[in-house]
């Protein structure tokens, strides 16, 4: 009888220990886990470097149907303030006859209640073209 009371003692403190090692160790990970720098400082040429620069290189100029939906559509699919519909030959094609160049820099400096660059001021020139670009494909 003591043996055994002694077996299922040792037993016991065994899986204890297990369980506390464990726990410990789970607790060590998540302290670990808190405590790491938030942002890391990248040099040049290091292979985190590259990583941000592809990032940056990724989100270059937008293609002329994104900036579109992200900017233009307010006005231009429903029409807001005589804005030319998208896909409204009609109401486009005194419009492209006017000449691209027109519609370029009209779309970039604004004319009557269209404002300057569709509100998109962070367009650069060249995505302003695409854009346009897309719009009149569409609407022809
Ligand atoms: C606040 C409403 C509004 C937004 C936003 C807007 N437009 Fe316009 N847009 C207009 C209106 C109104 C006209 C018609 C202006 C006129 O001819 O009197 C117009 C006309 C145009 C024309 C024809 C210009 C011409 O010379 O006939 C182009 C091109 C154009 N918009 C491009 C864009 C692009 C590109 C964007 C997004 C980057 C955009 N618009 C966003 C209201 C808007």
């Amino acid at each position: 009888m003591k043996q055994i009371i002694v077996l299922v003692t040792a037993g016991l403190l065994a899986v204890s220990l297990t369980s506390w090692a464990a726990v410990t160790k789970k607790v060590e990970q998540e302290i670990a886990e808190r405590t790491k720098p938030v942002g890391e400082v990248c040099l040049q040429g290091e292979a985190c470097a590259s990583a941000v620069k592809s990032a940056a290189a990724s989100s270059g100029p937008r293609s002329g149907e994104e900036i579109y939906n992200a900017s233009c559509t307010s006005c231009h699919a429903a029409g807001v303030a005589g804005a030319p519909k998208l896909g409204d030959v009609a109401s486009w094609e005194p419009r492209i006859a006017k000449g691209m160049e027109t519609l370029y820099s009209n779309s970039i400096n604004g004319i009557n209640a269209m404002p300057a660059k569709g509100l998109c001021m962070d367009c650069s020139d060249e995505e302003m073209k695409a854009v346009v670009d897309y719009m009149v494909e569409a609407s022809k």
